[in-house]
This record gives structure tokens, C-alpha cells and sequence, in this order.
């Protein structure tokens, strides 16, 4: 039996487009490895996000090309494939500077991926295939099955919002929502194949749009149509777009049990000017006046959100206004970053781009004000009794790792018949990344 091997950088998407590749090449005959070195085919699904992702990518393609040759000496053949977002960016300069690469394939194209192994098979020499086409990829791909007891699954993908800073819009093409019918059969099988959490995803998740026997439907009442399914347990989603947020979705936060109470919602910067200049179509009041209505429906939801420091033109004042913010909406968690400018986007041509240490400065400064804050929201909810998805064994042996409604990582001494179980845990000790539990 031929084996793969796949890893994967960036998002959540890119961790489910994997999953659906693997789809393809098991229907294939192929099985998955994690030892590269008895790897058939070698895949690599990357990330253009950031500078440091696509740099990543080439000391990657190094290390395995290391593997092929190796291979070559004990007469054996691997394939070795790029897919994902950087090849959707630069798939030729790919092929031109990694010789090593058979075939790069873009995150548009990849239910094609059986075919061109065939093509590249029949000796038609390396392969680059990244276009858009019409049809959606879903279509033609095997259905997914449960990998764990908590499972992704890609609800809308692309996006029209040209933030300025922002490869995104280049690499996965305009907005476009799966039926709603084709969602509910795909969460079905999940929950057939072990799934108790489905983690809904889309790079504007919140602009998803369907129709259910003529009625138009939002993402609110997609979560209501997925909590019907029994045996799934927990609903979340991400990542939303803060003026796209409807109040259906955020009632289905008070109305919808199987929904948990957590909100990704990213700012980016507590600067209305900033937000001007990086395209993002809201304002600081817009966005806590959402927060505040998230609150009313559900007053323990924790918040998190995604920030950038440096952006091009930022002042000292406009950070200052980011620190402010921070600390009138509490988070419970975020991801912050050092703006990167990325080839051909309108905010990389700004000539008023921050100095590398003054972005390094920024970026510890607002990364302790929230360490701080995660670490306060979770100090509170110690002594709670917590309902607890148990999904994965611990680091220490008899160990268990499950996550709270509230999305926090936990660890608790259990034996191991508990795992893909939920369960109520006392929560004992908490640091800012994670909590202890009995
Ligand atoms: N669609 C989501 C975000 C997708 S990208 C949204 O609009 O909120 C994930 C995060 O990466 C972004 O929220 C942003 O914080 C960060 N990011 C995107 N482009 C970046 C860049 N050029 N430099 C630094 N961070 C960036
Ligand atoms: Fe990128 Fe903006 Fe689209 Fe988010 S909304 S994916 S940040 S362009
Ligand atoms: Fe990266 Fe593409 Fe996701 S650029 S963050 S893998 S959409």
C-alpha cells in the first residue's frame, strides 16, 4: 500500500483542505504516514499569510528533497506536491527556484490532485494548476470522515473585502457559500464517524448565505439546522467579519445550547484611522456596540480577536488607542501580530512603513496587556464545574487534554476510556495558556 505524508502551515482551512486531500488519496489506496521516509508522496500545504510562511516553505522543500534522494538511492520514486495559498501567489516561481517540487497545486484545484498524479505519471513532466475554476471543489471530493472528536468543516470560503494589507482576496478567490444541504449531509457523516464538535469555518464564516425549501438563511439559522443533528454536541465558527455580524447569529448565542460561547472577532487596531487605511469597513464604537450585544445575549461569552501592530502610518497615539480598547473590551484570548507587507498589496506600496523595532516594541507591549487578560478570564473560572470535551491524550502519561465550552485548553488525570467523551471537571489551577482540572 502506497503511502503520504502531509503537513500543513497556517489556518484552520488549510488544516481541513488537508483532511480533504487525504480524502482523495485514500480513495486512491494511499494511507496516511508520519515518517517521510517511507513516503510515496510528500505534500506540502502552504501558507502565504506572512513573510516568515512562505520562507518556511522553501527550507521545507530542502529538508524533503533530502528524503527523495534518499529514496532514489534504495530505488524507490516520490512524488512531491505544494499545494495551498502560496502557490496560488507564486506557484511558478516555485517550480523555477525548487526543482525538487513534481507538482504545485492551488487551494482552488485540489480535487484535481488524482488526476494530475496520473498525468504526472505518464511522464508529462512537472505540473502547476492554479486557477479558479467555476465549479466548487466539494463537489468532487470524497465525503470527509471524523479524524477526532472535534472536526472542521469549511461552510464559506474566499473573500471580497481587500483589506490592504491582505493576500487572502489573491489566494482563495472571491466569497463563496457550500448549500446548505451539502453542509447538513457533510456534518451528518462527521457525527456518523465519531464527531461531537464541529468547528464551522470560512474566512468571513459569518457572510455564509443559503435557502432551506425557498427561505433564505443566515449562519444563525444554519448553527440552528446543525443543533438538530443528535449526537452533535458543540457548534462554533470562525473567523467573522465584525460588520457582518447579524443579531439571528448572535441570538443563536442565547437561543442555541449546542452553540458555545465564544466569539473569534478580529479588530485589528483600536485606530479609527487605521482601520480607514487598512480597508476594514467599521469603527471602534461599530465594533464594541457588536461586543455589547454578544454580552446581552450571552454574558459569559468569551471574546477573543486578531490584532496587527506596525501597520503602515501607525503612530505612537494609534497603538495607545488599540492598548485603550483592549482594556474596555476584556478578551479572553487573541493572536497579535507584526504587520507584514505582502507582494502586491495596496498597503506594501504606503510609504509610511514602521521601522522593524518600533513594530518588535509595539507588538510586546499589546501581547502583555493580553497575556494578562487571558491569563484574569482564566483565573475565573477556577473552582467551576466545567462540562469538558475530552479529545486528545495529555503530554504526561494517564493524562488527558479536552477544551471548555469557552475554548480553553485543560488538562486533568484520566483514564484514557474518557477520551471523545464530555465530561464535568472541576477546574483547579489555571496559567495563561491553560487550565488544570479533576
Ligand atoms: N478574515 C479574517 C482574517 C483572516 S487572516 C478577518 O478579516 O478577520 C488571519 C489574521 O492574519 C488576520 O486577522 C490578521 O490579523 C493577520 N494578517 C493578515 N494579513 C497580515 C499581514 N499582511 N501582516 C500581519 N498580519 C496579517
Ligand atoms: Fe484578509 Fe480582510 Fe478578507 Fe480577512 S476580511 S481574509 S483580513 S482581506
Ligand atoms: Fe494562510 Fe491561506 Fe489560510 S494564506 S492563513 S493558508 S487562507
Amino acid at each position: 500500500m502506497p503511502f503520504i505524508y502531509i503537513k500543513t502551515f497556517g489556518c484552520q482551512m488549510n488544516i481541513y483542505d488537508s483532511a480533504r486531500m487525504l480524502g482523495a488519496f485514500e480513495k486512491l489506496g494511499y494511507q496516511a504516514t508520519n515518517k517521510k521516509e517511507e513516503a510515496d508522496v510528500l505534500l506540502l500545504n502552504t501558507c502565504h499569510i506572512r513573510e516568515k510562511a512562505s520562507e518556511k516553505l522553501f527550507s521545507e522543500i530542502g529538508r524533503l528533497n533530502e528524503v527523495k534522494k534518499q529514496r532514489k538511492q534504495e530505488g524507490k520514486d516520490t512524488l512531491l506536491i505544494v499545494a495551498g495559498c502560496v502557490v496560488q501567489a507564486e506557484g511558478s516561481e516555485i517550480l523555477e527556484r525548487a526543482h525538487a517540487v513534481d507538482i504545485a497545486v492551488g487551494p482552488q484545484n485540489y480535487h484535481q490532485l488524482p488526476e494530475l498524479v496520473t498525468r504526472y505519471n505518464r511522464r508529462k513532466g512537472r505540473i502547476l494548476e492554479a486557477h479558479f475554476p467555476a465549479a466548487s471543489k466539494f463537489d468532487f471530493l470524497p465525503p470527509i470522515k471524523a479524524n477526532s472528536a472535534s472536526v472542521f468543516l469549511a461552510v464559506q470560503e474566499g473573500c471580497d473585502k481587500f483589506c490592504s494589507y491582505c493576500v487572502v482576496p489573491y489566494t482563495r478567490g472571491c466569497e463563496y457559500s457550500r448549500s446548505a444541504t451539502e453542509i447538513l449531509e457533510e456534518a451528518k457523516g462527521l457525527v456518523e464517524t465519531g464527531a461531537q464538535e464541529i468547528m464551522l469555518l470560512g474566512q468571513n464564516v459569518n457572510c455564509w448565505r443559503g435557502e432551506k425549501n425557498g427561505q433564505k438563511m443566515d449562519l444563525g439559522d444554519l448553527i440552528v439546522s446543525l443543533s438538530e443533528i443528535d449526537g452533535l454536541e458543540r457548534i462554533r465558527y470562525t473567523t467573522s467579519y465584525p460588520s457582518e455580524m447579524t443579531q439571528n447569529l448572535i441570538d443563536a448565542h442565547r437561543d442555541v445550547p449546542k452553540l458555545m460561547p465564544y466569539i473569534h472577532l478580529p479588530i485589528q487596531s483600536g485606530s479609527n484611522t487605521v482601520l480607514k487605511a487598512m480597508n476594514r469597513h467599521y469603527t471602534t464604537d461599530t465594533y464594541e456596540e457588536i461586543i455589547a450585544r454578544f454580552r446581552k445575549a450571552r454574558p459569559d461569552i468569551a471574546v477573543s480577536s486578531d490584532f496587527i501592530v506596525g501597520f503602515p502610518g501607525e503612530t505612537e497615539e494609534d497603538f495607545e488607542q488599540t492598548l485603550s480598547l483592549v482594556k474596555r473590551v476584556r478578551y479572553a484570548s487573541s493572536f497579535s501580530f507584526k504587520y507584514s507587507p505582502r507582494p502586491g498589496t495596496p498597503a506594501s506600496f504606503m510609504k509610511n512603513q514602521i521601522p522593524e523595532p518600533v513594530k518588535t516594541e509595539r507588538l510586546i507591549r499589546l501581547q502583555q496587556v493580553l497575556l494578562e487578560q487571558q491569563k484574569e478570564f482564566n483565573q475565573n473560572t477556577v473552582g467551576k464545574i466545567l462540562p469538558v470535551l475530552l479529545v486528545e491524550k495529555g503530554k504526561e502519561k494517564g493524562q488527558l487534554t479536552g477544551y471548555t465550552p469557552y475554548l480553553q485548553p485543560t488538562h486533568v488525570k484520566m483514564n484514557s476510556r474518557f477520551l471523545n467523551t464530555i465530561q464535568s471537571l472541576k477546574i483547579t489551577g489555571a496559567s495563561a495558556t491553560s487550565l488544570t482540572s479533576e
